[in-house]
């Protein structure tokens, strides 16, 4: 691999080719949510999130110089079935992100995914899948270009282009808490990348569960792109997004002190906020299920009787989040277990935790 005379990335014969990289990249849960974008995959609002353990996909890439005139995807496998509608917005993401890795046109790529959740089961999925399909290219690049050198620019571009596929999989990028989009408070926070948000943290937010329970896992009947698309006419949007970054900076400032009443107090109110936003979009929508309210109700009654300060948080969906401290794991498990299983579709629940971030499976990992 060589740079030409504009100082672009150039196929030549070299020995690292063919090549394959693998990334296992995890989904997240946002605490502070990504509601409502501006052109460019930009959001309105700067978002806080959790990256997940459990919850995660694996890509594999392999790639070889383009034996036709340009290159690109020319397989992918979600499962190892091939399936058309995946492969088209892969393909779609792939020119979309040309810019960024200009040496992709030159190549035959063969992508191929699993995740490690079931993918009918209501978990957003595009944090993980998108992230890891940017991570495992970020590789690439790597391998072939050695650049970007240092791990500080290589997860920056990786979320960056992330970013572009999901808005939410810029901050899967990295473990623990990550923010995503410019916020005073922050500052090298930017709109077109995550940062990670682990350095100034209080002992009592290190080490946290999240339990998510599926009340439902029928496919979503408004798509997120849908409902950030209707934040454009919602009369509530100015103020939501003024509320967003006030939430961002006192979240900051809670996960330093330690104040566990206030984390859940927004962590709510960033859940509820959300879905009023869906009903106050127009046309309105519902993705609320009688049994996430049922389960809402006892959270809150079990918080007050064991004062355990654990906070229910949504995504775009009917699925619960229950994000707690993880020395309280048994007595949340045991309350889950015999209170809110019943809820849930088949009982179903994943006992989920704050993770260590991506991985990259190199050599006997595979
Ligand atoms: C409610 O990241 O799925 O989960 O950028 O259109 O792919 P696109 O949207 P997406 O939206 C996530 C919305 C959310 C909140 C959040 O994760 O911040």
């Amino acid at each position: 691999m060589q740079n030409n005379d504009n100082g672009m990335n150039r196929v030549t014969a070299s020995p690292e080719m063919p090549g394959s990289v693998h990334w296992r990249s995890p989904s997240n849960i946002a605490l502070v949510k990504y509601w409502g974008k501006k052109k460019g995959q930009i959001p309105e609002n700067p978002s806080i999130s959790i990256t997940l353990s459990k919850s995660h996909t694996e890509t594999f890439l392999s790639y070889s110089p383009a034996k036709g005139q340009a290159g690109i995807l020319k397989e992918f496998s979600f499962e190892g079935k091939e399936l058309p509608a995946f492969k088209e917005r892969i393909e779609r993401y792939l020119h979309q992100i040309g810019s960024l890795y200009p040496f992709l046109k030159d190549f035959d790529l063969t992508l191929s995914s699993y995740n490690s959740f079931p993918h009918s089961s209501g978990i957003a999925s595009s944090a993980s899948a998108l992230s890891a399909i940017a991570l495992c290219l970020t590789s690439m690049e790597r391998a072939l270009f050695s650049s970007p050198s240092d791990d500080y620019s290589f997860f920056r571009k990786a979320s960056c282009a992330a970013r572009i596929g999901s808005g939410s999989a810029a901050r899967s990028v990295y473990p623990g808490y990550a923010l995503w989009g410019s916020a005073a408070e922050v500052p090298h926070s930017a709109n077109e990348y995550a940062v990670p948000l682990n350095d100034n943290l209080h002992d009592d937010f290190r080490d946290m569960g999240d339990a998510i329970l599926i009340v439902d896992e029928s496919p979503k009947p408004v798509s997120s792109s849908k409902g950030h698309a209707l934040m454009e006419s919602n009369p509530w949007a100015a103020v939501r997004y003024g509320q967003a970054k006030m939430h961002t900076g006192r979240l900051i400032e809670v996960l330093a002190a330690g104040d566990a009443g206030e984390f859940v107090r927004i962590v709510e109110k960033e859940a509820m906020t959300l879905h009023s936003l869906m009903m106050s979009s127009d046309p309105g929508y519902i993705l609320l299920k009688p049994g996430t309210l049922e389960i809402i109700d006892k959270v809150r009654q079990f918080r007050l009787e064991t004062t355990i300060p654990l906070a229910f948080t949504l995504d775009a969906g009917p699925n619960v989040h229950i994000i707690y401290p993880a020395r309280f794991r048994e007595s949340v498990k045991d309350f889950i277990e015999h209170q809110l299983a019943g809820h849930c579709s088949k009982g179903k629940w994943i006992d989920d935790n704050a993770g260590e971030g991506p991985v990259e499976i190199t050599g006997n990992d595979r």
